[in-house]
């Protein structure tokens, strides 16, 4: 496993968002998160990349326990995470390239001029995009900027990679796309990848693991096929309607 969630707990004052929640995810899967909107998943996902400080419970990155780690030293475990989050604006005062090379620069201190323009053109070409370095953020199409988001993750080559709602607001051909980005970021680069997202048909396509978060717990999580065979009722009817929206 390289992440185990273990009995987690989380309330923001009287609201008790997770209760014990207990998730391990293999290494190189793609586990996906699902469940009813204000649940906790963003807040679970957040616990575990360590930018909440869960009230109890233990996250582990491999053998290390983060959450008994110092602020300095989480800092550093976190470098190999990554996160494409659905609000994680590119900055609009930099061309596409300048966003790409600013992890390299800030985190990596890469100097090298001619490495950075080569990674930075490598990566464009990957996630089919060549050559638009010297565009601005705010000319591209939404769908093209959620796959620099996942360039710009992808910058500081980490080995797990968080979504939360990537394909919010995409129409269903660009959703697919950005799916089956995911897709290739776990198959091609070996990247564990967490998936937040209420595409539930996607979810169950692409993922090796589904949790299904509800009132704080994981009430079903297994391999797509045995979540789909879950027989707990709010599992069955969140699947239904979820599954049934596609066809109406
Ligand atoms: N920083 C915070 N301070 C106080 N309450 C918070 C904070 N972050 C989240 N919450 C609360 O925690 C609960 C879970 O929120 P969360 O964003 O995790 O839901 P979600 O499952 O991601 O929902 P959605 O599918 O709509 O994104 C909500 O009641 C929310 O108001
Ligand atoms: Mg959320």
């Amino acid at each position: 496993m390289i992440l185990r969630v273990e009995n987690l707990y989380k309330a923001f004052g009287s609201n008790k968002v997770l209760t014990g929640v207990s998730l391990e995810i293999p290494e190189k899967s793609i586990c996906s998160v699902v469940g009813q909107s204000g649940t906790g998943k963003s807040v679970l996902l957040k616990c575990i990349m360590g930018m909440i400080r869960p009230d109890a419970g233990s996250v582990w990155f491999k053998d290390t326990l983060l959450t008994a780690m110092e602020r300095e030293a989480l800092r550093e475990v976190r470098k190999h995470f990554g996160y494409a989050f659905q609000n994680a604006a590119l900055f609009d005062s930099m061309t596409v390239g300048e966003n790409l090379e600013f992890p390299l620069r800030e985190v990596l201190q890469i100097k090298n001029r001619d490495i950075i323009k080569k990674k930075v053109s490598q990566i464009l070409d990957w996630i089919e995009l060549p050559g638009i370095e010297k565009m601005s953020p705010g000319d591209l199409s939404g769908g093209m900027r959620k796959r620099v988001g996942v360039a710009r993750a992808l910058m500081l080559q980490p080995e797990v990679l968080f979504f939360d709602e990537p394909t919010t607001g995409l129409d269903p051909v660009l959703s697919e796309t950005i799916m089956n980005l995911v897709l290739r970021v776990n198959k091609e680069l070996g990247v564990t990848c967490i998936v937040i997202t209420h595409d539930i048909p996607a979810a169950f396509r692409i993922s090796d693991k589904i949790a299904f978060l509800h009132q704080g717990r994981i009430v079903a999580e297994g391999s797509p096929k045995e979540v789909a065979a879950s027989n707990q009722e709010i599992v069955r009817d969140f699947l239904r309607i979820s599954f049934n929206e596609l066809t109406s």
